[in-house]
């Protein structure tokens, strides 16, 4: 299996500003500007690919000030592109109107929150019940957003293909950019096997790009989705969090120079130098969530990172322990530097359960 540009962005994205098969998902808690500035730190230079913010509610932007709310803090991303949660066209109006002055690029519409609440206010998956909505919303966020707008979902409420290919053609007829398939049913949360075969069949119903989402773990998996589903590029939650270098591997992939400050270097592929790099990724993720978080907000974040990615270390439950006790930046600094003095194990593939 080979990366070439023959097997990725057939369809161009953001009109044709990005260049590259991989970016990150939007995740609460996750994709904050801390990891957003860690995985930038490993791509290539020249690489062009969308940034996600969390999902940002619709009711709550308008009476916001953008830059000042942990969600909204950010770092020169660019391309950035936010992601909102709403339904009402009032309340997006005024929302995509100031992402857009604030400078988003394009505006990526939530419809795969499986939450309770998300389900009770007819949000996030729960537009997947019904689809002329599901297309009104689209309508309208294109109407007031000037800029690109896509839609980030997932099979749906319950499985019927016919109705997510029904879905979908609604959407790109109602004016969306793109599409992201994360293929889990809504009780699935993040449980069970994503059905890739549904992004390949989504793929080959629309004419808009397609990326594909769920289940990547590793550089092979990349390579795998994009030829198994024939996808215009790979969206990447939780392992692009615990091996932000994914993003260096692939350019290497792709013959593109080596990250800044990581000239000479070879990339980290085997078990104990990808954990090693681990290592020295939470590092700098600890020094840039100093920079932006209060030690309160900073160090929940940090602990959350750790939950959603130890998984793949071989001890990684120690690590977790170590740094469930620290009371400061500095003492979680020491804890992550002592613990990989040894040499540690990170896994290509681990069970994912969260
Ligand atoms: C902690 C966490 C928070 C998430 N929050 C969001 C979100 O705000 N918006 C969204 O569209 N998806 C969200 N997701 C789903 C991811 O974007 C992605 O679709 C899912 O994790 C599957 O991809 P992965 O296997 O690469 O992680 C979240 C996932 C996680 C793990």
């Amino acid at each position: 299996m080979t990366l070439s540009g023959n097997n990725y962005l057939q369809r161009p994205l953001l009109n044709g500003k990005v260049n590259f098969p991989v970016c990150l998902a939007p995740m609460v808690g996750l994709s904050h500007v801390a990891l957003r500035v860690l995985v930038k730190s490993y791509c290539p230079p020249g690489v062009q690919t969308p940034w996600p913010t969390e999902m940002l509610s619709t009711w709550r932007l308008p009476k916001e000030e953008l830059g000042q709310t942990p969600e909204t803090l950010r770092a020169g991303e660019d391309p950035l592109v936010p992601q909102i949660l709403g339904n009402e066209e009032q309340p997006i109006k005024e929302s995509v109107r100031k992402l857009v002055e604030w400078g988003a690029a394009g505006i990526d519409i939530n419809m795969g929150c499986p939450v309770s609440k998300a389900l009770r206010h007819n949000y996030g998956v729960a537009l997947m019940g019904d689809a002329d909505y599901a297309a009104e919303v689209v309508r309208m966020t294109v109407r007031h957003a000037g800029v690109p707008v896509s839609v980030k979902l997932r099979a749906g409420l319950q499985q019927d293909e016919e109705f997510l290919l029904r879905f979908v053609r609604g959407l790109e007829a109602a004016g969306a950019a793109w599409i992201t398939l994360h293929p889990r049913l809504s009780t699935q949360k993040r449980r069970g096997v994503a059905d890739w075969g549904q992004i390949a069949r989504v793929r080959s119903a629309l004419k808009i790009p397609v990326l594909g989402n769920g289940d990547v773990q590793c550089f092979e998996d990349v390579l795998a989705m994009l030829t198994q589903t024939g996808c215009d590029s790979v969206m990447i939650g939780r392992a692009l969090a615990a091996r932000p270098w994914l993003m260096w591997q692939v350019g290497e992939a792709l013959g593109m120079a080596n990250p800044d400050g990581h000239e000479g270097e070879t990339v980290p592929s085997t078990e104990t130098e990808e954990g090693a790099e681990y290592g020295r990724a939470c590092l700098l993720l600890l020094t840039t969530l100093e920079r932006y978080f209060t030690p309160e907000d900073g160090l929940k974040r940090f602990r959350f990172h750790l939950r959603m990615t130890s998984g793949w270390l071989e001890f990684g439950h120690a690590l977790m322990t170590i740094c469930a006790r620290g009371k400061s930046y500095a003492e979680l600094r020491g804890g992550v530097a002592t613990f990989f003095v040894n040499p540690q194990r990170m896994y290509k593939r681990t069970s994912l359960r969260e």
